[in-house]
């Protein structure tokens, strides 16, 4: 595939570490050290430090995305401890949807997480939908069938113009890469991206799906960026334990300056 004129991002995804009283240092300690032209910077922190993240980067760095970990399927209603996409209002305006954690912690199917794109979707949030096969899987030689599972239970039903127009991003995660140190080969990945792209398009998509912009997460760090971004069907990263340190944040986001640039997205 042509390397196509897609921004690159990079999205961090703080899980479930730091608190409200320590989230804004690190949001602005990142954001001054990643200011990179072309890059499409995102931080998710958890809900409790949204707050925060956006007060302190309004001021320092409003560039910078601020994106929640997850959204709650259903509108509002009696779901104690929920979180919906009308609260997050003014408070993100990103959101991750069906990561792996979420579907093995909480029990997301494919059919929630696309109820999940929905709302994100109506309220204006810019989604990222996770996907990636388990070890066993890969084993097994499944990913390309898992993944496309994956994708079409999510995507089923939704008008692609919307999602479309919403700017959705797809990460590509692969189960056993997650967390572990174990990343994904850039070549596998690539391979899985352009396998994202195909099944994205023969979903109602049709060259639409080239303009998706495919990120990878597992076990991504500044010494295994280059690998991931020499690849032209790969269009940025979803990090985990490497987002919490501004060193790693800034050895990623200077490399994906590279890609900008050279695709001509950084003008
Ligand atoms: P990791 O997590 O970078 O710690 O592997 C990535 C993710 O879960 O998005």
């Amino acid at each position: 595939m042509m390397p196509a004129m897609r921004d690159v991002i990079v999205a961090a995804n703080w899980k479930m570490h730091t608190t409200p009283a320590d989230a804004a240092d690190l949001a602005r300690t990142i954001a001054a050290r990643t200011q990179v032209e072309g890059v499409t910077r995102v931080i998710c922190p958890p809900f409790v430090s949204l707050a925060v993240v956006r007060d302190a980067l309004a001021t320092s760095d409003p560039d910078v995305g601020i994106g929640a970990q997850n959204v709650h399927d259903d509108l509002q209603g009696a779901h104690t401890g929920e979180i919906s996409a009308a609260m997050l209002a003014g408070l993100a305006t990103w959101v991750i949807v069906g990561h792996s954690e979420r579907r093995r912690d909480a029990g997301e199917t494919d059919e929630m997480i696309g109820r999940k794109l929905g709302r994100a979707v109506d309220a204006g949030l810019r989604p990222i939908l996770c996907v990636g096969e388990q070890l066993s899987d890969r084993d097994a030689g499944r990913q390309d069938a898992v993944v496309e599972g994956q994708l079409r239970g999510a995507l089923r039903g939704h008008d692609p113009a919307a999602l479309d127009h919403a700017g959705l991003v797809i990460a590509y995660e692969p189960v056993w890469a997650i967390g572990t140190g174990r990343n994904a080969s850039g070549r596998d990945a690539a391979t899985m991206a352009s396998a994202v792209r195909d099944t994205v398009a023969g979903l109602g998509w049709g060259l639409r799906a080239g303009d998706i912009p495919v990120l990878y997460g597992g076990s991504v760090t500044s010494a295994n960026i280059a690998e991931f971004l020499a690849e032209p069907s790969i269009d940025g990263a979803l990090v985990g334990g490497a987002s919490l340190k501004p060193d790693e944040m800034a050895g990623i986001v200077a490399r994906a300056g590279l890609t900008a640039a050279a695709r001509g997205t950084a003008a």
